[in-house]
């Protein structure tokens, strides 16, 4: 790529920093990839994955203090309950919360998994602690804090007719996406003696299609990892 490409390990919620280093007032394009890599989920000591065994990690970042051991043995049982129901949304949460609670401490995926697995049987082809690998590591990454905290970043960095593009891979982070883009298509206006915004302002965004571009049939028999994506794209005003 040459001078064409700048690459920088940072979160995306440091954009405008980002952008301020580079002496660019505004860009063309923004594509935000979000949640976990392949790579990361095949490297069993980054402790995504409960096929392997590996310490309870789960960091995307290693500078955050963070694990998902941390979670799992340090938060109290409701606690742990209302993790599994707000970002697994795991209607066993209860029940998976007092047996972690009952087993712990753990250390490792496979001990977290076999205690879940001792009080939910397997139904059909998805692990019963599926559910539960994806709430921890959306809260030990502070994942959805992170999707909307970048999103107005975003939106500000673009200059007129720039797109803005959005892969998520599960309903939470989709549905912040969608309400942002839907929240940021409207003109804020008062009616007449009915102050309903403290600050009026036009609509900032436009989707270009409200329905999100999801992968083929073929894309998803070629790469079944693509099967939930959902790509959101917007233009600038
Ligand atoms: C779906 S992957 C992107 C993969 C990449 N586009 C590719 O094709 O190889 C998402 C990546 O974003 C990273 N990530 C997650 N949250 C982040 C954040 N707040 N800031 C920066 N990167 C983040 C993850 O660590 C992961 O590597």
């Amino acid at each position: 790529f040459g001078r064409r490409a700048h690459f920088a390990q940072a979160s995306y919620t440091s954009l405008p920093r980002q952008l301020t280093q580079l002496g660019w007032d505004a860009v063309d394009g923004i594509l935000l990839d979000l949640g976990l890599s392949s790579m990361q989920l095949d490297t069993p000591e980054r402790g995504f994955s409960f096929q392997h065994d590996a310490p309870l990690d789960m960091r995307f970042s290693p500078q955050n203090p963070v694990t998902a051991a941390s979670l799992v043995n340090g938060l109290d049982e409701n606690e742990l309950a209302d993790l599994l129901y707000r970002y697994g949304e795991e209607a066993d949460g209860r029940r998976i919360a007092r047996a972690i609670v009952r087993a712990r401490p753990l250390q490792t995926t496979l001990q977290l998994a076999a205690a879940i697995e001792a009080i939910l049987p397997r139904r059909g082809r998805v692990h019963p602690a599926t559910q539960t690998f994806q709430a921890l590591r959306i809260a030990v990454n502070e994942e959805l804090a992170s999707v909307a905290d970048v999103l107005p970043k975003a939106a500000a960095a673009l200059r007129s007719g720039a797109r803005l593009a959005v892969i998520s891979f599960h309903s939470l982070e989709d549905r912040i996406v969608k309400e942002f883009f839907r929240e940021q298509g409207r003109d804020l206006v008062n009616p007449p003696y009915t102050p309903l915004y403290a600050e009026e302002r036009k609509a900032v965004l436009k989707e270009i299609s409200r329905k999100p571009i999801i992968p083929s049939e073929a894309e998803i028999a070629e790469n079944p990892r693509a099967r939930s994506a959902k790509l959101r794209v917007a233009e600038k005003l």
